[in-house]
């Protein structure tokens, strides 16, 4: 039996989409927990990326090859790079690249060699659905996160933004380097440290991905403050949101 696959970036995230699971049982295996069983009436296995690239691809790998994932949804938080993409924002990725890899000069800088691109896509069906659900739960971020946070970390009219997500294995925390790599992938909407990694496993086992994240920061000197709260209050609700609603369309 075949089932849709949510990894969650942190283990706030991954507890908010437990909590809407009536039925969930554990899986352990490599290390990790798999929560199989049941969201808004669709067979789900929900897990722990953990982070960085290593461990969000092995994670992924297993989810397809172990726990028969037909399509994986990625839910996290993000720091915003592009002008305009501000904290509570939302970003649906079109396009996944890792920032750091570098194995110039014998490919050009970011290609991965051998696939002849730097770039993978995500599903263009999960990412219009994911992109939908988020714009219907941004709409309604009162409902779903509660007055006093959206008034708190002033969501009223927060967007949801579509395209380019940038990886790699560092949190980005200084006003230098967003600026770095602004100017080097001016296409860049925000970078976080999984996406792009899961991205090229599924292109490599031909499974249909997709990835929102909520922009927890701009990625700048700044970036470390008010981190957790962020997560507890915002983040890990309207993940669990915008994926029961993407399940339920
Ligand atoms: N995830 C959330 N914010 C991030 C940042 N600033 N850098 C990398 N990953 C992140």
């Amino acid at each position: 039996m075949s089932r849709i696959a949510i990894m969650a970036a942190m283990p706030e995230e991954l507890q908010a989409l437990l909590d809407c699971m009536p039925d969930e049982h554990r899986v352990r295996h490599a290390g990790r927990e798999f929560w199989l069983g049941h969201l808004v009436g669709q067979d789900v296995v929900v897990v722990l990326s953990r982070i960085g690239k290593v461990a969000a691809a092995t994670t992924a790998a297993l989810l397809v090859e172990r726990f028969a994932a037909r399509e994986i949804v990625f839910t996290g938080v993000a720091g915003g790079l592009a002008e305009g993409v501000a904290v509570g924002d939302v970003v649906v990725g079109r396009q996944f690249l890792q920032h750091d890899f570098d194995a110039s000069p014998i490919f050009p800088r970011h290609e991965i060699p051998y696939y002849g691109r730097s770039t993978f896509d995500a599903d263009d069906r999960v990412a219009s659905r994911l992109a939908r659900a988020a714009h219907e739960v941004l709409q309604a971020a009162a409902e779903h996160l509660g007055a006093p946070a959206v008034q708190a970390y002033r969501l009223a009219g927060r967007r949801c933004h579509e395209g380019l997500i940038v990886s790699g294995d560092r949190f980005v925390s200084t006003t230098a380097e967003s600026a770095a790599l602004r100017a080097e992938l001016p296409q860049a909407l925000a970078v976080e440290m999984e996406g792009a990694a899961v991205a090229q496993v599924c292109h490599d086992l031909g499974v249909p991905f997709g990835v929102i994240r909520t922009i927890s920061d701009r990625a700048d000197d700044a970036a470390h403050v008010d981190f957790p709260a962020f997560l507890r209050d915002v983040a890990s609700r309207f993940s669990a949101a915008v994926v029961s609603r993407y399940l339920s369309a």
